[in-house]
């Protein structure tokens, strides 16, 4: 076969290596879709967290270790390797930095991410792997899309190096204190400019400016961040580099999302046999201590709980909701005060509401398959990838039209395949609630429904296809 084309993602984290969140399911799936096509040479590379499973790092092979310049420091870099779904892994390892507990917070955050951006780049090659694509997501990975065009783009393999950077929040910008950017980025002050912004260092910023192209995990979340309301303050820098800029629909992988073969929920079904998908429901209602009760809808929130998610629409309407027959599971962790408020709610309504204050990854498939109803009303959302697996589990979405959810549900109403509201109000999420609520009586069209909803294809056959043309648009260029 002819050469394919080369991409090494920069990330902070992908499954199945380390995940907290959308980032790592994306990297982690969409690498594993690249390479299935054939034409791609995919590789990750990843910070060595010592939160990573330690059965996972037993399988990785240490390759060599290199000094890596942070500003005025030489740090101590170890690479490793894996492999996980034909996808190869690179591990950049300094206990220093990563034998922490947790990902992200620490006070040091933008120490430990210039470190792993520069060991990224050391890395090439250590790993003889210069690619033809560095795919940096997220302003963790942004300081290598900046350190390639300001330092590195000099030395003779890097020179030829595209550079894509892939915006899955823009509110988590990497922002520093302007003083950090020489003894501690390593970034001299002659470009000070390409990563200072509104009198701070904003890594986000400086990758936008620098990158050749730069996208957003779904089309309408890429027109909304040129607008101030969704922006968090980038909307100038994100408008002067539209002509860099497109939005590609996430997808999941539906093998591992697919309730035809999923280990982890209680019974196996289809879109043609659903007969199952009621066992998955009366064992939730167990195992969460609800009444078992077939025909109550069961409606369900995986979720952050931070108030982005919509939880505050939530907690003004859900008492009134709970005045229908329905049950209502959530799960998640997040800021005190909504971790308490839902903890108290099911301490007030024992059977008929169920909070599970954690991240677990087996409960929340037990959860897609079992509830009837999903509910995303997020203020914005720039992809969302649980109302895509409840889809896919039969689970019909109330989402909000915003970002990827716009994208990815549209409503019962117009032929669709969940139901949608547009304004961010509490009484229009209740409305299209009463109103599945009411379809949910008229088994014939709910079963209708739940098949659209599983029919609808979020595989990432067609989103890789997005990211095909970006890379064959910059590498033929
Ligand atoms: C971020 C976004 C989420 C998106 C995920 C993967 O977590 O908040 O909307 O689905 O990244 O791109």
């Amino acid at each position: 076969m002819k050469n394919k084309r080369k991409i090494l993602f920069v990330a902070s984290e992908a499954t199945p290596y380390i995940a907290t969140g959308g980032l790592a399911e994306v990297v982690g799936s969409l690498s594993k879709a690249l390479t299935e096509r054939g034409d791609y040479d995919v590789r990750v590379i990843l910070p060595l967290y010592s939160d990573m499973k330690q059965e996972l790092r037993d399988k990785l092979t240490f390759v060599k270790d290199v000094t890596v310049p942070v500003a005025w420091r030489n740090q101590y870099c170890g690479i490793f390797r894996g492999e996980s779904n034909g996808v190869v892994y690179y591990f950049i390892d300094n206990e220093y930095y990563f034998k922490r507990k947790g990902l992200y917070g620490h006070y040091d955050d933008g120490e430990r991410f210039a470190f792993f951006c520069r060991g990224v780049l050391e890395a090439l090659p250590v790993i003889d792997f210069f690619p033809d694509v560095l795919h940096c997501h997220d302003w963790q990975a942004a300081l290598a899309t900046i350190y390639l065009k300001t330092i590195y783009c000099q030395k003779d393999k890097y020179r030829n190096i595209k550079t894509v950077f892939t915006v899955h929040n823009i509110e988590y910008q990497g922002k520093f204190s302007l003083d950090n950017l020489q003894w501690l980025f390593g970034i001299d002050a002659y470009y000070q400019g390409l990563t200072e912004y509104n009198g701070c260092i904003n890594l986000m910023k400086g990758a936008i400016e620098c990158c050749d192209r730069f996208s957003t995990v779904s089309p309408t979340y890429a027109e909304e961040i040129k607008d101030p309301y969704f922006s968090h303050g980038l909307d100038a820098i994100v408008r002067r580099n539209e002509s860099k800029l497109c939005g590609i629909l996430n997808g999941i992988d539906t093998e591992y999302y697919d309730p035809a073969t999923d280990k982890a929920i209680f019974a196996l079904y289809d879109k043609n046999k659903l007969a199952n998908k009621a066992v998955c429901k009366e064992q939730l209602q167990r195992m969460l201590n609800l009444q078992v009760r077939p025909n109550t809808p069961v409606v369900a929130m995986i979720t952050r709980l931070v108030s982005h998610k919509g939880l505050d629409l939530v907690t003004a309407v859900i008492n009134e909701a709970l005045e229908n027959d329905v049950q209502f599971v959530i799960l998640g962790t997040g800021e005190g005060y909504y971790e308490h408020y839902f903890a108290e709610l099911a301490a007030r309504h024992p059977q008929r509401v169920a909070a599970v204050i954690a991240f677990n990854p087996e409960l929340s498939r037990q959860i897609y398959s079992g509830a009837d109803i999903f509910l995303m009303p997020s203020q914005s959302e720039p992809c969302g990838l649980a109302q895509m697996i409840a889809s896919r589990y039969g689970t019909v979405a109330i989402v909000r039209e915003t970002g990827g959810l716009k994208d990815s549900i549209k409503p019962y109403g117009a032929g669709g395949n969940g139901f949608t509201f547009a304004n961010y109000n509490a009484h229009d999420m209740l409305y299209v609630l009463k109103q599945a609520l009411d379809l949910y009586r008229d088994k014939t069209a709910w079963r209708e429904l739940v098949r659209k909803a599983m029919s609808a294809d979020f595989s990432w056959k067609v989103s890789a296809n997005g990211y095909d043309a970006m890379y064959k648009a910059l590498t033929e260029a």
